[in-house]
């Protein structure tokens, strides 16, 4: 399975903080916003990337992420000229996809509990998987209807009277044949490729499963500036409270195995003398202590 991260737009919501830097460069608590859901795939398993931005921003991500080996990643970019959409990441990365499976995350949302994702990139054959999420607001995003069995019957992009309460999430999981589907597409009456569009043609097909994101695990978007803040305030009191870092892709890469104790050792002495790298020294310290229960 490989990962498309899409950190497009004008951000113009969160003007004027994006003037000069991109809506997911801008930090949420203590990391800029595009670590957690580059973190998310991690923890599912994915270790190879590509992210597609606009061309001005792309470069910053490359600063930011780099090639991905410093995390046992390998990550690609690719240019998203103008915002025409979230399905045009798929024809936009069609080399990258190659003839594998992809799942695409949106750069702003922010997914925390549980191990669904997980389960489903590991279950996955085939067809599409999306979720669905109960939230107060369904008009601003795709809604997905459901019937009395729960089976998804409908799916509406931004529907100004919404047929249920679940949204859509920015995380989607297709087979190969999402290159194709997108390629097929016609743009909707704002310009865009659209994701729901994808969506609906699996449904079409009998091929779109929707798993619901039960109570006990947080969607945020950070794409407004309230939403933004409270997105920092959600992790700010789950990371004091625990003592957990949440969106730490090097944490994350070494829990999945992509990095070795030693390289997690190796890259946490080259970062400056911060909160942060305290944090990855006492997950290296713990992890040594549970190699060598004795040493203690
Ligand atoms: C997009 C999708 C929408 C989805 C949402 C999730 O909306 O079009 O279906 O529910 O992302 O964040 P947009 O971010 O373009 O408003």
């Amino acid at each position: 399975m490989k990962g498309i991260i899409l950190a497009g737009g004008a951000g113009s919501r969160l003007y004027p903080l994006t003037l000069v830097a991109s809506k997911q460069l801008q930090p949420v608590f203590d990391k800029p916003m595009v670590y957690y859901p580059l973190t998310t795939l991690i923890e599912g398993g994915i270790r190879e990337f590509c992210l597609i931005s606009t061309p001005q921003d792309l470069p910053r991500f490359q600063q930011l992420l780099g090639d991905g080996r410093q995390w046992g990643l390998n990550i690609e970019y690719r240019e998203q000229a103008r915002p025409a959409g979230i399905a045009q990441a798929f024809t936009i990365a069609d080399s990258f996809i190659g003839s594998d499976a992809v799942t695409l995350i949106l750069g702003d949302n922010i997914f925390y509990g549980g191990d669904i994702f997980q389960r489903a990139f590991a279950d996955f054959h085939g067809g599409a998987a999306i979720f669905g999420y109960h939230v107060n607001d369904p008009e601003r995003y795709g809604v997905v209807e459901f019937d009395a069995q729960g089976q998804a019957i409908s799916i509406e992009e931004k529907p100004k009277n919404p047929r249920s309460n679940y949204a859509v999430p920015g995380l989607y999981i297709f087979d190969n044949e999402v290159v194709a589907v997108a390629r097929a597409l016609k743009p909707s009456a704002r310009g865009e490729l659209e994701i729901t569009d994808v969506n609906l043609e699996y449904m079409r097909r009998g091929q779109l499963r929707v798993f619901r994101l039960g109570r006990g695990f947080a969607w945020l978007d950070a794409g407004t500036s309230s939403s933004l803040h409270e997105a920092s305030a959600y992790v700010q009191t789950i990371e004091k409270r625990a003592g957990i870092k949440i969106g730490c892709p090097e944490e994350a890469a070494f829990r999945r195995g992509f990095l070795s104790l030693n390289d997690l050792e190796a890259l946490t002495a080259r970062i400056p003398q911060c909160e942060y790298r305290d944090y990855l020294l006492e997950v290296a310290a713990e992890a040594r202590r549970l190699q060598n229960p004795s040493a203690a």
